[in-house]
């Protein structure tokens, strides 16, 4: 079953063509790896996928219903929730309240708010940290605390933006498991935008290539690491599974 539909998506800034005729259809539980160079538009893509900004042109589908155009908030509401970038956790807060926060878009007890958060927090590796300002995190923790923040909303669809970068190969593995079980245990579908191929080879099921803004190329990891045109747009003269 389809998941997420995107028809048509076109976005412009200021005469830049971030977005031009985005189309792509993600199945419920599947893996979906975005690749693509810098400034290819993958967390343009996201921002309309989530509501953050509408596009010029082209439509959301979520679960069959249109949600282009919707507000952030109404759209992780619905299931569909992302991971930034650039990870902004209020530091005043520690980290189980920066979780809580996340938590309360889903009207609960107190006390079952508190659990919630807590197994959440648990299940990112973050167990230790609970208690202490988010500020202390060092990245890796960061990391972890941003996906925290995103599962405690329960999505249906997870959209991690660059959610290894920043993070030692050895930091990188538990991520990934993690990834890998939500997808097992908790049938959650995940569109990932990264860097590191040996992720998106390991992850995906299938791969989106972005270059300046178009679908350069769609289909499994092996396929596209191997098209002569992501090749020459992206994965310049690495072999297919390098790192970086
Ligand atoms: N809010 C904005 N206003 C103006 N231009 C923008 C805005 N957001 C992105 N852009 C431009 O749109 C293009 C696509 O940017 P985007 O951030 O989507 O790329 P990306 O594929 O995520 O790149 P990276 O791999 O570096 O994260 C870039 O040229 C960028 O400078
Ligand atoms: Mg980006």
């Amino acid at each position: 079953m389809t998941i997420l539909n995107v028809t048509g998506v076109g976005k412009d800034f200021r005469g830049l063509r971030a977005l031009s005729e985005v189309e792509f259809e993600v199945g419920q539980g599947e893996i979906l790896g975005i690749i693509g160079p810098n400034g290819a538009g993958k967390t343009t893509l996201f921002n309309v996928i989530c509501g953050a900004l509408a596009p010029d042109t082209g439509r959301v589908l979520f679960a069959g219903r249109d949600v282009t155009g919707r507000s952030p908030d109404r759209i992780a509401r619905a299931g569909m929730v992302r991971t930034f970038q650039l990870m902004r956790p209020f530091g005043s807060m520690s980290v189980l309240e920066n979780v809580s926060l996340a938590a309360q878009h889903e009207r609960q007890p107190a006390r079952r708010l508190r659990e919630r958060s807590l197994e959440v927090v648990e299940r990112v590796g973050l167990g230790q940290w609970a208690h202490r300002p988010a500020t202390e995190l060092p990245t890796a923790g960061l990391k972890r605390l941003e996906l925290a923040r995103a599962l405690a909303m329960r999505p249906k669809v997870l959209l991690l933006d660059e959610v290894l970068a920043g993070l030692v190969p050895a930091e990188r593995e538990p991520v990934l498991d993690l990834l890998a079980d939500l997808r097992e245990q908790d049938g959650t579908t995940l569109l990932f935008i990264e860097h590191i191929m040996a992720a998106v080879m390991r992850l995906s099921d299938r791969v989106l290539v972005l270059d300046q803004g178009r679908v350069l190329a769609a289909g499994s990891a092996e396929e596209v690491t191997s098209d002569p045109r992501v090749i020459e747009a992206y994965l310049g003269e690495e072999p297919a599974g390098a790192e970086g």
